[in-house]
This record gives C-alpha cells, sequence and structure tokens, in this order.
C-alpha cells in the first residue's frame, strides 16, 4: 500500500469548563491561543507547523471529540478515504474551516471521530513571535513548561488487536508493538505509527460499553532535562504528576502524566527511538518486561486505568489491567 497518512495534525477535546482548560493549557503547560471561535479555544505549541493542534470546545465531560491525520499527498486523501468507505465506514466530506481545507471524516470502528485533511494553514507569526532561525514557525516560547509539538493520542477500544488491525490495514499505520497479559494472550495495549516515531497512535483496551473513549493526548519536548523543568513547573503551580516522570519500555520515551482541570489526561515525552523499518512486525510485550516502565521498578497508579468521559468500566494500561477488568475479560 502507498503511504496514505504522514502525521497527526491536531486533536479537538471536549472540557466542560472551556475557559478553566484554555487558561491552563496557556498558563501552566505553555500553550499559546491563536483563535476563539464559536465557542471553541485554538491552542497552539511554539514548534507546531499548522496554525493549530488542539480545540478545546464546550462538552458535558472531557472526552476526544476528533483526531485529525494529515494526508501524504492530495491524491493520499482520496485513496484514504475510498478505503475507509471500501472497509464499510461512511464518511463525509466537509470543509474544515479555520484555514484548513477539504477534509473526508468518519467515526472509527470503534468510536472515535476522524478527521483526513491534505489541505492545512502554515501557521506564520505574527512579528513579535517570529523566530531568528528559518525553520521554526515561530521562537521557542519563555514559558519554562512549554512542549514543542503535539506528539500522539492514546485512545480505548474494546478490541485492541482489531483496532491496531483496522487501521493498518486501512489507513496503513505501522504497528509497532502490543502488550498481552503474562498469563493469557488479551492484548490490553498497542501502539502504531504513521511515521518514523515509535507511536503516534495508542490503544488501550476497555472495558466500558461507552464507545470512542480517550486515556490520554500527549505533547514532546526535545531533551529530558524541558521534561523534568516541565514537571517542576507544574508542580510549583498546583498540578500534581499522576505517574512519572519515567522511561517506557515500548519506545523508550521519557514521559509525564498530570490531569488538565477538566480531568483529562495529559502526556508529554521526550527521546525514545525512531523505527524506519517499513516491514516492522510488532513484539508482543508482557506486563512483566517493562512496557510501560523501562526500570520494572513503579508501578502504574490505578488512576491510569480510568479513560475519558468515565464510563462503566476502566480500561487497561501497558502494564495490564485492573482486578476488576480480570474476572470478566480472562477467567470468563
Ligand atoms: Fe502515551
Amino acid at each position: 500500500m502507498e503511504k496514505l497518512l504522514s502525521h497527526i495534525a491536531h486533536l479537538e477535546i471536549a472540557s466542560p469548563d472551556v475557559e478553566a482548560s484554555a487558561e491552563f493549557y496557556e498558563k501552566h503547560f505553555g500553550l499559546r491561543i491563536v483563535d476563539r471561535i464559536d465557542g471553541a479555544v485554538y491552542l497552539r505549541c511554539w514548534g507546531d507547523h499548522y496554525r493549530y493542534s488542539l480545540v478545546v470546545r464546550e462538552g458535558a465531560a472531557p472526552a476526544l471529540t476528533r483526531m485529525a491525520w494529515r494526508t501524504q499527498s492530495a491524491e493520499a486523501l482520496e485513496v484514504a478515504a475510498a478505503r475507509v468507505q471500501e472497509s464499510g465506514i461512511e464518511g463525509t466530506w466537509v470543509d474544515s474551516g479555520n484555514g484548513h481545507g477539504r477534509a473526508f471524516e468518519f467515526v472509527g470502528p470503534f468510536g472515535h471521530p476522524v478527521r483526513l485533511l491534505w489541505e492545512l494553514e502554515r501557521f506564520e507569526a505574527e512579528s513579535e513571535f517570529a523566530s531568528i532561525y528559518p525553520d521554526r514557525p515561530e521562537k521557542r516560547s519563555s514559558h519554562a513548561a512549554a512542549p514543542r509539538f503535539l506528539d500522539h493520542v492514546t485512545i480505548a477500544s474494546t478490541d485492541v488487536d482489531g483496532f491496531a488491525e483496522w487501521h493498518r490495514d486501512v489507513l496503513g499505520f505501522r504497528l509497532m508493538a502490543r502488550t498481552q497479559l503474562d498469563d493469557t494472550n488479551v492484548s490490553v495495549f498497542s501502539v502504531l505509527t504513521t511515521n518514523e516515531k515509535s507511536h503516534d497512535l495508542g490503544v488501550v483496551l476497555d472495558h466500558s460499553t461507552t464507545p470512542g473513549r480517550v486515556n490520554h493526548i500527549a505533547f514532546w519536548v526535545d531533551t529530558h532535562e524541558e521534561l523534568l523543568i516541565t514537571a517542576d513547573v507544574l508542580m510549583e503551580n498546583g498540578t500534581p504528576m499522576e505517574h512519572g516522570p519515567g522511561v517506557h519500555g515500548i519506545g523508550e520515551q521519557q514521559y509525564l502524566y498530570f490531569r488538565e482541570p477538566s480531568g483529562l489526561r495529559v502526556e508529554l515525552n521526550s527521546g525514545g527511538y525512531r523505527n524506519y523499518v517499513p516491514d516492522w512486525e510488532a513484539n508482543t510485550w508482557t506486563p512483566s518486561a517493562g512496557g510501560s516502565n523501562f526500570y520494572r521498578n513503579a508501578p502504574i497508579p490505578d488512576s491510569i486505568f480510568q479513560s475519558f468521559p468515565a464510563a462503566n468500566g476502566l480500561t487497561a494500561t501497558e502494564e495490564g489491567i485492573h482486578p476488576d477488568m480480570y474476572a470478566a475479560l480472562v477467567i470468563s
């Protein structure tokens, strides 16, 4: 299959208090508000090449309301749309609005709203934000905790392997790794990528009956030192670390997790490897192999079993599943 998707372009999330969320991302996490349209707040990281990477909209509960992927070309957008429809999923062509072009939108096989698009508005900094370096869309943020760009999203699905295989077979994602429980062949976590990054799409097993949930959204900093400074800045300003800083086994990124005011989980990553192998075959990890924690010495807290919106069931992590899930998923 020709390469269809290039990378993640932006995410839209719901928050019960848009202003509280937007203020947090701007004042404490160093993103910048670039637009306010019809109640939605558009934010960008200083290194995002497109106008925005995060849209916060009013919603009853924290949720992922859209994940947008840029295709490899205008032709690839047509091919990708056709392949989605051939898979039995109906979509619609829309005008993205706010500077972006025609897009194909659909709800994925596990309930996640997806936008595919080619035409995006490149960001051009106002003079006060213009960088002295030609390749930077704007100057480095002067905020100590500012991520460089949007990195990935990890969603929840009732069938981790089915989710991964659909995205591989229909849209050409590479399946990079999966985690199965030590004593069963139940897949609880998987990572996929559109490019050389270890992943730009993750999936955790969902034991609820609510489709389309999200576990976390993630941003990137260039260095481990910046990640540690971000943890420091957030702690000093009242945002606890939910997990980390630490190092993942799968992907080998440094990580930290925290919650924004809506309760939605946000991750920050740095480091990790690049993988260019076109016919990579995903290895199967087990929780005891350190998929989540490279050093195998810091268990994930139970709070990470929560995905969004809250529902009648928990989700898995790279380290496995909550005991409440075990009986239903493994014993039955
Ligand atoms: Fe992640």
